[in-house]
């Protein structure tokens, strides 16, 4: 039986979130958290899917028409059969097929696991079909799916999940960033829900009703990454953690930092730290803590007392075969 397991990171943003959805520059960090997709034959002639951390188990009969429909109705579905029916069009199964998804980021916390759970399952159909299809194009198709997820999506979390690494990304440009050091970063878990796409819309009302203020808001952040790019590169922590907390005041005015937030980020901040905010859409999820190298399993100590937090490394491999049985 012939069996392919792949996997993809999440991520982190360091700078520009929402911003980015505007054209603004943003970067974001793949992180040594992943999710990860199997897919092998089974004798029926069906696409069965198994998502174990979200509950689900579907059979859903080979034929467009059934898949489609599928795609169309089903909220938890929807990206993952949007991933393999692209994947169809171009190499449509003769047999049956089980696609086992897991993942240990959590979900919608803004750790990108949407994007990265797409990823892992584009690359294990297109080693498992023999696609040979580029990083470009497994980035181009996670996309369509993410779009599925919330309408407007950016591309960053889908770009830096295939390519991993950390990347300055910018609508229809990714630069990959050559990084002089590891960067010391705390991942806290608020655990309070969100969705991504409540947030998105959030902002752009926001942005329809004071058009011109958000545009500056917009274009400082962008100033922001683009001297963010800078420091990283150049290993400057320090003036990277100084750069995250303009950025997080940035994120609050656009709305998206909520009173809990607020208050969690204002008591970490009176830590012997480099920098804090939330990362990724806002109104719960993550927020990320950069600290000094030397002081970061001390910082994580304390916090740990009160909060769900855990260090993580830069995951400089993207989209990856973790196993194959021919
Ligand atoms: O899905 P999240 O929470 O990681 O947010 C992604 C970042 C946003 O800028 C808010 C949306 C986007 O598509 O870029």
């Amino acid at each position: 039986m012939k069996k392919i397991t792949a996997s993809a990171p999440g991520k982190v943003i360091l700078f520009g979130e929402h911003a980015v959805v505007y054209g603004a520059g943003a970067i974001a960090l793949a992180i040594n958290i992943r999710s990860f997709a199997a897919v092998h034959t089974i004798p029926e002639d069906h696409l069965l899917i198994r998502a174990q951390n979200i509950n689900l188990s579907q059979k859903i009969p080979l034929k467009w028409e059934s898949l489609e429909q599928q795609m169309n109705q089903s909220k938890a579905l929807g990206p993952i059969l949007k991933c393999c029916l692209q994947i169809f069009e171009k190499k449509m199964p003769t047999t049956g097929l089980m696609l086992d998804l897991w993942s240990d980021l959590p979900i919608g916390a803004g750790l990108g696991s949407s994007a990265a759970t797409s990823v892992a399952i584009l690359g294990a159909l297109n080693a498992f079909f023999d696609l040979n299809l580029s990083h470009e194009i497994i980035s181009s198709l996670a996309f369509q799916a993410e779009r599925l997820v919330h309408g407007t999506p950016s591309g960053i979390d889908n770009t830096v999940s295939t390519h991993g690494g950390a990347i300055f990304f910018k609508k229809g440009l990714m630069k990959p960033l050559k990084l002089r050091s590891e960067i010391p970063i705390l991942i806290l878990n608020t655990n309070i829900e969100r969705t991504t796409g409540f947030w998105v819309e959030q902002v752009r009302k926001s942005y329809r009703e004071h058009s011109q203020v958000f545009a500056n808001l917009f274009q400082s952040v962008d100033k922001i990454s683009q001297k963010g790019r800078y420091l990283l590169e150049r290993g400057n922590l320090r003036e990277l953690g100084a750069l995250m907390n303009t950025n997080q005041g940035i994120l609050e005015a656009m709305g998206v930092s909520t009173p809990e937030l607020s208050d969690i980020i204002t008591g970490v901040r009176r830590l012997d730290i480099y920098g804090v905010k939330i990362t990724g859409a806002g109104g719960g999820g993550c927020i990320i803590i950069l600290c000094d190298p030397r002081k970061i399993s001390d910082t994580e100590r304390q916090l740990k007392q009160i909060y769900d937090i855990q260090q993580t490394t830069l995951s400089r491999k993207g989209v990856k075969i973790e196993k194959t049985i021919s």
